[in-house]
């Protein structure tokens, strides 16, 4: 009997990027617009234009104080997640960060890139000095909740009125995870 071939587990990879071009642009817009259909974009409800989509990337490349990361599953971007400084003038919370824009592609979850994101965005955050991590997430994202109180944050408010989606408000969770703490 022939053997059978073994599965050959799919390569992850995260980095820190400055500049995405080509298909990698295009990779990034696929994987944003197939998470937003699925329900779990970062804001949109629906789908914007290729444009747009583009657009908001560039933006974020560009924006000052924003650190993109991008995931890709055998070489393919497939996800994203972002780490925000505070603002300059924001002295009394100049320790604190924000994770943010978090997401996998439908069709590229449940391979570890996601916790990977995570842990890259909360070790460039230590080493830039920050020693609080602050996210919030919507309620109905249960994916996303399991992922972050398995990594260690701590849920430490309930907005009721978070997001409109249709006629019904859904409810948002705010976490923080101390650095220090979690090393
Ligand atoms: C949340 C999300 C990023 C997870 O991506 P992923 O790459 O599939 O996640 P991982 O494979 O790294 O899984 C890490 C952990 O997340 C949790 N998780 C992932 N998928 C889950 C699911 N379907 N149900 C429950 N928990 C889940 C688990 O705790 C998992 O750890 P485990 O494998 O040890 O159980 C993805 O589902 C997504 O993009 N959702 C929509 C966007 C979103 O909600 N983003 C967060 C707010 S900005």
């Amino acid at each position: 009997m022939a053997k059978q071939a073994k599965k050959k587990k799919p390569t992850i990879e995260i980095s820190k990027v400055t500049e995405i071009v080509g298909p990698d642009l295009n990779d990034l817009c696929d994987a944003a617009e197939s998470a937003i259909e699925e329900g779990g974009g970062f804001g949109w409800l629906k789908p914007p234009t290729r444009q747009t989509l583009e657009n908001f990337w560039r933006g974020a490349l560009l924006v000052p104080g924003r650190a993109v990361f991008i995931g890709r599953l055998d070489g393919v971007i497939v996800g994203s997640a972002q780490l925000v400084q505070p603002t300059k003038n924001n002295e009394a919370q100049a320790l604190s960060a924000t994770l943010t824009t978090n997401f996998v592609a439908p069709w590229a979850r449940g391979h570890g890139l996601a916790r990977a994101l995570t842990a890259t965005v909360e070790d460039e955050a230590r080493r830039d000095g920050y020693l609080v991590l602050n996210l919030d997430v919507r309620a109905t994202q249960e994916a996303a909740i399991s992922l972050y109180e398995n990594a260690g944050y701590v849920r430490y408010a309930v907005h009721p009125h978070y997001a409109r989606v249709g006629d019904e408000w859904v409810a948002g969770y705010y976490y923080y995870k101390d650095l220090q703490a979690a090393e």
